[in-house]
């Protein structure tokens, strides 16, 4: 699908169809084409009943929207693209509404994301005639835009769009698809093709680098673990903005372990990799994009199991960096296999003397953030509040969900241990969301608590419904934050 802008009225620009967005207000009648207004009239469109309608006869396909603000002109975009599906026009067009630029993002953006389909087990695929999109507006003499400016931001928005997509597909994949050699090997290709270093280390390695915790959760498992290293420089750039480090929980199945989750909690446990897919996303948009910001991301992935070898309630780990974890659930795996990534990620700058600005990880971590936000939001947490706010106004411009969980000392207390420096599991089911990610604060190391924050994505990362131009499973969150974090820590913030 080719998306462009072109400066011209759109009366002149010649597609099989044109779509038509029009602000729900009093006025809507004024722009709708004089000879459509019976059509729409009789369909009940002006009225409450459906937001879009198409009037064969003009080949126009109206949309109504509350307003031409951003995410509106997402969703519309996804409801022309799914109305459109049914057709067989391989041309459209459409009129800038509001501004400009923003719209060019919105539309493309709602256009691609909207037109997402997970069919690769599907016998029957279904694919959409559509080949080309043109969005239209006469720009004014002195615009501080300009048709190649605009043809920029699409193609940056199509970049981020299919980065998006891209992490929907790998989570969506069957965990038999999807081991941790798999999308390892995922990651590697990205790297490949995208031009920079990535490494995945076995059990051996993580066996050498004491990673205890990480290596019990894995060991009931057929498939074996990997850890993966991806670093991205920018090209040809001086010195990069900014060093960013990413963390994602990379559980290509989480059966709950020997702590078995009921059978109805274990369907969609696949997608508990979706921290680790979103890292490999957000690098090959970043790289595409060329951002000028240095990136490493680790992926913490294996699969949480069960067998003769599982690890069990009551055992004792030994975590990267020493501290000792008395193990109560088994299904609270998550942090285990993240604290022993985040304790290595921290080494290896130690080591290589290279400070970091920020850390980041991303986690389907809990169900209890699920319950506090609800499966649309992402929790944010940690210590640093500028950082925490950079992440939330990140989120926001992007179109992603978040919420802050703050942290307190009394919360703090239920992760403590009888037997062991730490316990994997509150002794409260109350703010479990909040003491799981302090559960992860026990692995950051002093110099580091400020540069750390935590995004449980437990909800958003997958729904088992349609939501906006989100399809039934995998969103891809928080691939486009992530990136307006980059693009900020880009400009020096
Ligand atoms: N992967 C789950 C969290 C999860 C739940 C992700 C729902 C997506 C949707 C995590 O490993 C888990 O099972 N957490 C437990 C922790 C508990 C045992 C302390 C949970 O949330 O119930
Ligand atoms: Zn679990
Ligand atoms: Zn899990």
């Amino acid at each position: 699908m080719k998306i462009t802008f072109k400066n011209k009225d759109i009366a002149s620009v010649k597609t099989d169809v044109q779509i038509i967005l029009l602000e729900k207000k009093p006025s809507i009648k004024k722009f709708v084409g004089e000879n459509d207004i019976e059509a729409l009239e009789e369909s009940g469109f002006f009225k409450e009943s459906g937001d879009s309608f198409y009037v064969s006869s003009s080949k126009r396909l109206y949309l109504k929207l509350k307003d031409f603000d951003t995410e509106e002109i997402k969703v519309a975009a996804a409801k022309a693209y799914s109305a459109l599906k049914n057709f067989s026009f391989k041309s459209a067009k459409v009129e800038v509404c509001g501004d400009v630029q923003l719209f060019c993002a919105a539309f493309t953006e709602g256009f691609i994301l909207g037109g997402y389909s997970f069919d690769w087990y599907k016998s029957e695929k279904k694919d959409s005639q559509l080949k080309s999109i043109h969005i239209t507006a006469v720009l004014p003499k002195k615009s501080a835009t300009t048709e190649q400016k605009l043809n920029e931001t699409i193609e940056a928005s199509i970049v981020v769009s299919q980065s998006v997509n891209f992490v929907r597909d790998i989570v969506n994949s069957a965990p038999d698809d999807a081991t941790p050699i798999q999308v390892a090997t995922i990651a590697e290709k990205v790297a490949k093709d995208e031009g920079f270093e990535c490494k995945a280390y076995d059990e051996k390695f993580l066996k050498s680098e004491s990673m205890g915790a990480f290596l019990s959760v894995a060991r009931a498992s057929a498939h074996p673990p990997r850890l993966v290293h991806m670093s991205y420089k920018p090209k040809g750039a001086a010195t990069p903005a900014k060093r960013i480090v990413l963390i994602g929980k990379g559980l290509t199945y989480d059966s709950g372990g020997l702590s078995l989750k009921p059978a109805d909690y274990m369907v969609t446990m696949k997608a508990d990799k979706a921290g680790a897919c979103a890292t490999i996303g957000i690098m090959q948009a970043a790289a595409k994009l060329n951002l000028n910001v240095e990136i490493h991301g680790f992926l913490g992935l294996c699969e949480n199991m069960i067998g003769g070898n599982a690890y069990k309630p009551d055992d004792i780990l030994k975590a990267k960096n020493g501290k000792t974890i008395e193990v109560r659930n088994t299904d609270a795996e998550g942090r285990l296999v993240l604290a022993d990534v985040l304790c290595f990620a921290q080494e290896y700058f130690k080591k290589a003397a290279k400070p970091f600005d920020y850390m980041v990880d991303m986690a389907t971590l809990t169900g209890a953030c699920v319950v506090a936000v609800g499966e649309y939001t992402s929790g944010v947490m940690g210590h640093n509040e500028k950082l925490k706010k950079l992440l939330l106004s990140s989120a926001e411009e992007a179109g992603d969900l978040m919420a802050p969980l703050p942290f307190n000392k009394h919360l703090r207390k239920l992760i403590k241990s009888e037997i062991a420096d730490i316990s994997n599991c509150s002794s409260s089911r109350y703010g479990g969301a909040i003491t799981a990610a302090m559960f992860l604060d026990e692995f950051i190391y002093d110099e580091n608590k400020q540069k750390w924050a935590h995004l449980d994505i437990a909800g958003p990362a997958y729904v088992e419904k349609a939501w906006d131009y989100n399809p039934h499973g995998a969103s891809g969150t928080p691939v486009r934050t992530m990136i307006e974090f980059l693009k900020k820590m880009q400009k020096g913030n």
